[in-house]
């Protein structure tokens, strides 16, 4: 009963878990942070699912929050990310799991499941981007309708490269207060996870300097062809102010045969903060239906 934390050896490095709720509960919600290059911190709302008797854990991908580090950068790949999520469910021994993904992380769901969805009860992508170039041209349009003097700072200052230029940096703020998070106090546990991105090396790797400008490794991952392969139940949400907009989530939900998809209409990118107990009544009832279906449908012994 109640929290633990620790690490796990997962393909010869150590991984940081979290879980909370009963580690006996019948059922397990694995969650995958985003960045990529973040951390599981600011995801940890998630804990609400408890409260519906779900065992809840979470992981950091290497080299990012609390997990160890590797030498070079060729493990940082969505394939490797796929390995350690299996590798994370069976040290951890979780069975057959909910998974739910955040942003990257939902990428990173889809792309498990696409190999491993035998091993899902059901599949929640919330600001999930399965087309990462479609994603980014969705936030330049976003940041057209920021106020002028912000769209200037972030089209001059970015297509020269500084990325630390005050009247940048101001810009980025307003996009983030508008697109990533809309509540006027950040919670410590987004602040870290931004923070921790910014010390460890995954994140500029892979996404980019910030948010909006993907020019790392992931830039051109699209797997939209592979999505009518998943077969498990699906949930896609998002927010209405989504920084991975509403039309992101509608290419996945498209994209799965029967999934569904609910938009959170005073949120951006974190729903599960910015509309807590909206988000966790829609996710648990959703994971609930899920459950009981797969109970009844299983066979009796
Ligand atoms: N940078 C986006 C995320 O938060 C893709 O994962």
């Amino acid at each position: 009963m109640g929290d633990q934390e620790g690490f796990v050896k997962i393909l010869g490095y150590n991984l940081y878990y979290r879980s909370s709720g009963a580690t006996d509960a019948k059922v397990t919600v694995l969650v995958l942070h985003g960045g990529p290059g973040g951390s599981h911190d600011y995801l940890l709302p998630l804990t609400d699912l408890t409260q519906w008797g779900y065992r809840v854990v979470f992981f950091d991908q290497l080299a990012c929050g609390r997990s160890e580090i590797p030498p070079g950068t060729e493990l940082f790949t969505l394939p490797h990310h796929v390995e350690e999520t299996e590798g994370i469910r069976t040290a951890l021994g979780l069975g057959r799991v909910h998974l739910i993904g955040s942003s990257y992380g939902g990428l990173l769901a889809l792309a498990y499941a696409i190999k491993y969805q035998s091993n899902l009860r059901s599949l929640i992508t919330v600001g999930g981007l399965p087309d990462v170039p479609f994603a980014s041209a969705e936030m330049n349009r976003l940041i057209d309708q920021l106020p002028p003097e912000d769209t200037r700072a972030i089209k001059l200052h970015g297509s020269r490269g500084e990325f630390t230029d005050p009247d940048y940096l101001r810009a980025t703020d307003r996009f983030y207060h508008t697109y990533l998070c809309r509540l006027p106090e950040w919670p410590p546990e987004i602040t870290r996870t931004l923070k921790l991105a910014e010390e460890r090396p995954v994140y500029r790797y892979m996404n980019g300097p910030n948010e909006f400008t993907i020019t790392g490794t992931i830039r051109d991952i699209n797997i939209v062809a592979d999505l009518p392969r998943i077969r498990v139940p699906t949930l896609v949400t998002g927010g209405r102010f989504d920084e991975v907009t509403p039309a992101v989530a509608q290419q996945i939900q498209s994209g799965i045969p029967g999934s569904h998809r609910v938009t959170f209409e005073l949120s951006s990118h974190t729903p599960f903060w910015e509309e807590r107990e909206k988000f966790m009544s829609v996710v648990a009832s959703f994971l609930q239906d899920v459950d009981r279906n797969l109970d009844r449908s299983a066979p009796r012994t």
